[in-house]
C-alpha cells in the first residue's frame, strides 16, 4: 500500500502527503507542510483528528475498549503491580527492578516534605476553597521555593523537579483536605507504605487504621488514572511545556484544566446527579433525567457517560464498577446512590439515543461510589484525580522535553471577524 495520500485542492492541484502507521496500526496522514505548499490550513473543532506529536507512552484503542501503558494492560498492572512501580513505568518506559524502585521510593520520600511557608498560603486562602485551586496554587507555589529546578534545558534540575512534584502531591492534596476541614495538617509518624496508605493518614490522621484491601483499591484506583494519552489535561502540560514553562507551572496548568465537569471534575459531577435523582424520587426519577440528558436545550448531559475516545465500556470504569462492589461489601455500607447509578446505567445502555450514539459509563461514573463508601468527601474527588494523573503529566511533559523535533504549541485559527474598517 502506499505511504502517501493524494489530496486535490480546490484549484484543482494536486498535493502529496505522506501517510503513517503506528506501532498499533493506527493511520496518520502528516499535514505539517499544507500550508506552506497550498495556503491551507485544517479545521478540526476539539482537535479531534489531530495528533501534534509522537507519543510512545500510552496506548488505547477506543473501540476496542484497550488502555495499555507503555504496552502493558491496565488490567494486568492493577492486578500484579502497584502505583508506585506504575508512575515509575509511565515516566520512565519500563517498570522498575527492585534496587531501582528502592532508589524511586527513597527519592519521593526525601523530598515529600512541604516547605513551611509554602503550606502559610493556605492562611491567605477562605475555608471553603475548592481543594482544586489549593492543589494547583500549591503546585504553581513550587516554582517559587525550588527555583533551582526550573530551568527545562538541565536534566539533573528536571529530574529533581519530577521528584518534588511526585513526592509532595500527597501532601498537597491531604493538606487541602485538613484546609476544609480547618484542622490541622500533619505528616504520618511513619514511613508510608503506598500512596492510598498515606492519603488515608495525611487525611484522616495518624491513628487512622489502614485495611489492607481498601489500600490495594486505591491503589489501583491511581493506576487507572495514572495516564490517558492526549487528553485534556496532559494535552495542557504539553501545551503549556511547549512554549519552555517549568515542569511545576505546566502541571499546575493541567490541575486546572483537569477540573472542568466535562473532564475530570465530572467524578464529583456525576454524584451531585445522583444525589439529585435520590432526592427527587429515586428510581422513580431516572426516566426524567434521561429525557433531560436527551434534550439538547436543557443544558443537562449524563454526568460520568460518553467519552471522546472511548466508543465502547470504557475499560477502567469496567474495572472500577467490580472494585466498587468489592468495596461495598467489604465494608458493609449501604449507599442509596449505588442502586440510582446502577439502575440509570442499565436504563441508559438500553436506550437508543445513548447506544446509537455509543455513550458508556467513563471512568468517572463509579469512582465516586467508591470514595464516599471510604467516607472521602466529594470535592476531594478531581484531586484523587489529579494525584494518580500527575505522573502521566509528568511522562508527557517530559517526553515532549526531551523530543528535539518539538516546537512551541500555536493552532491556527479561520478567522471570521471584522475586515479592515477605519474610524
Ligand atoms: N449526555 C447526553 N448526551 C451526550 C453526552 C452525555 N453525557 N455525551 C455526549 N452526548 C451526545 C452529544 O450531545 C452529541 O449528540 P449529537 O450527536 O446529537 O449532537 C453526541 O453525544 C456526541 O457527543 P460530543 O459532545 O460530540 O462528544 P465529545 O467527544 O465532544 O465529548 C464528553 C465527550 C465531553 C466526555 C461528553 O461525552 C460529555 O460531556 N460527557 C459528560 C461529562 C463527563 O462524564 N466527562 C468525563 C469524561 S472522562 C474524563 O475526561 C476523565
Amino acid at each position: 500500500m502506499s505511504d502517501v495520500a493524494k489530496l486535490t485542492m480546490p484549484d484543482g492541484k494536486e498535493i502529496t502527503l505522506p501517510a503513517y502507521t503506528g506501532t498499533e496500526q493506527e493511520k496518520c496522514l502528516d499535514i505539517s507542510a499544507l500550508r506552506k505548499e497550498t495556503g491551507y490550513v485544517t479545521f478540526d473543532p476539539g482537535f479531534g483528528n489531530t495528533c501534534p506529536s509522537k507519543s510512545s507512552i500510552t496506548f488505547l484503542n477506543g473501540e476496542a475498549g484497550i488502555l495499555r501503558y507503555r504496552g502493558y494492560s491496565i488490567e494486568d498492572l492493577c492486578e500484579k503491580s502497584d502505583f508506585t512501580s506504575v508512575m515509575y513505568l509511565v515516566i520512565y518506559g519500563e517498570l522498575p527492578s527492585e534496587a531501582e524502585l528502592a532508589e524511586f521510593n527513597k527519592n519521593l520520600a526525601e523530598h515529600s516534605k512541604i516547605k513551611p511557608q509554602l503550606l502559610k498560603l493556605y492562611e491567605s486562602l477562605p475555608q471553603d476553597t475548592h481543594p482544586m485551586v489549593l492543589v494547583s496554587t500549591m503546585l504553581a507555589g513550587l516554582s517559587a521555593h525550588y527555583p533551582q529546578f526550573t530551568n527545562p534545558h538541565d536534566t539533573d534540575q528536571v529530574e529533581q523537579a519530577i521528584f518534588i512534584a511526585l513526592g509532595q502531591i500527597l501532601p498537597i492534596v491531604s493538606s487541602a483536605y485538613c484546609h476544609g476541614k480547618g484542622k490541622e495538617f500533619n505528616y504520618p509518624s511513619e514511613p508510608i507504605s503506598s500512596y492510598g496508605s498515606g492519603l488515608l493518614k495525611m487525611m484522616f490522621g495518624d491513628d487512622y487504621e489502614v485495611d489492607t484491601d481498601v489500600e490495594k483499591i486505591l491503589d489501583e484506583l491511581l493506576i487507572l488514572h495514572a495516564d490517558h494519552e492526549f487528553n485534556c489535561s496532559t494535552s495542557t502540560a504539553r501545551i503549556v511545556g511547549s512554549s519552555q514553562a517549568n515542569l511545576f507551572a505546566s502541571l499546575s496548568a493541567s490541575v486546572n484544566a483537569l477540573w472542568g465537569p466535562l473532564h475530570g471534575g465530572a467524578n464529583q459531577k456525576v454524584i451531585e446527579m445522583l444525589e439529585d435523582i435520590a432526592n427527587d424520587g429515586g428510581v422513580e426519577a431516572i426516566d426524567k433525567y434521561l429525557a433531560m440528558a436527551k434534550d439538547k436545550t436543557s443544558g443537562f448531559r449524563l454526568m460520568g457517560f460518553g467519552h471522546r475516545v472511548y466508543k465502547n465500556y470504557d475499560p477502567r470504569a469496567k474495572i472500577i464498577k467490580k472494585t466498587c462492589d468489592k468495596v461495598i461489601e467489604k465494608l458493609g455500607v449501604e449507599d442509596p446512590l449505588l442502586a440510582v447509578a446502577q439502575k440509570l446505567e442499565a436504563a441508559a445502555l438500553s436506550d437508543e439515543y445513548f447506544t446509537s450514539r455509543k455513550l458508556y459509563p467513563n471512568v468517572d461514573f463509579y469512582s465516586g461510589i467508591v470514595y464516599r463508601a471510604l467516607n472521602i468527601p466529594t470535592e476531594m474527588y478531581t484531586p484523587l484525580f489529579a494525584l494518580g494523573r500527575l505522573c502521566g503529566w509528568i511522562a508527557h511533559w517530559r517526553e515532549q522535553n526531551l523530543d528535539p523535533h518539538a516546537r512551541i504549541g500555536r493552532p491556527r485559527q479561520l478567522y471570521m471577524g471584522a475586515t479592515e474598517r477605519s474610524l
